[in-house]
């Protein structure tokens, strides 16, 4: 099957030399793109900046913004059964993007942010997407509950949902702890494990969802 996955964190730029981002390491979306190709399924990975080297035959592109990911995914849409959003999606970015560095004068700088496209919660519309479609909630908050609905907003399949108040588990750590929550309201608590072992146990799950 053809399977697109995002990954890693999208930095938004605030002047040439400056930028947002995340804590995001991109190895969730990486331990995905491997596990799927290592099936026989034919994976393109749009990945932010991140410092992985790219699985064994994984078509790779690599994207700075959220606006280029979105773009990206949007090129790459075509003849997809699976999707998996595994990015960490910068929400904000900076509204006015500075041409020159930015020299320090005043004592405080207040930067404008506004929205960016919500990646996944634009598959279904105005996407039109219809086949599996996979997300990730990061909370540090009320995990479930909330989890809960980002699958249903977003028109998710499959929420992976994931605690990241901890320091031991989830952004850029080895390992992860999740709860499967599927959308027949079937739920599933994953034990702490390595994000490979961890892409194993997700992809034997996405491969048995039937739309
Ligand atoms: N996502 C996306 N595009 C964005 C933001 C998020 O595709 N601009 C995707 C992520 O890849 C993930 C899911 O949406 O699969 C949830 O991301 P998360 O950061 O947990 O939630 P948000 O939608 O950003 O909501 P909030 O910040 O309110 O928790």
């Amino acid at each position: 099957m053809k399977v697109l996955i995002t990954a890693g964190p999208t930095r938004e730029a605030i002047d040439p030399v400056r930028y947002l981002s995340n804590r995001s390491s991109g190895r969730m979306g990486f331990a995905l793109a491997g596990e799927a190709a290592s099936r026989g399924h034919e994976v393109t990975l749009i990945t932010g900046p991140v410092s992985l080297p790219t699985p064994a035959n994984v078509k790779r592109i690599d994207v700075v913004s959220a606006e280029d990911m979105y773009r990206a995914v949007i090129d790459q849409l075509e003849g997809v059964d699976i999707a998996i959003h595994s990015a960490a999606v910068a929400d904000y970015r900076p509204k006015d993007v500075h041409d020159e560095k930015v020299k320090k004068a005043a004592e405080e700088w207040t930067v404008a942010l506004e929205r960016t496209t919500d990646i996944l919660g634009s598959m279904r519309d105005p996407l039109n997407y219809d086949r599996i479609l996979v997300g990730f909630a990061a909370e540090t908050e009320n995990l479930l509950p909330n989890a809960r609905m980002k699958l249903a907003k977003k028109g998710c399949d499959l929420v992976i949902a994931n605690d990241v108040s901890g320091l031991d588990i989830g952004f850029d750590q080895p390992d992860n702890e999740v709860t499967l929550l599927f959308k027949d309201g079937r739920e599933e608590a994953v034990p702490k494990q390595t994000k490979e072992a961890l892409a194993t146990l997700l992809c034997d799950r996405i491969e048995s969802i039937s739309l």
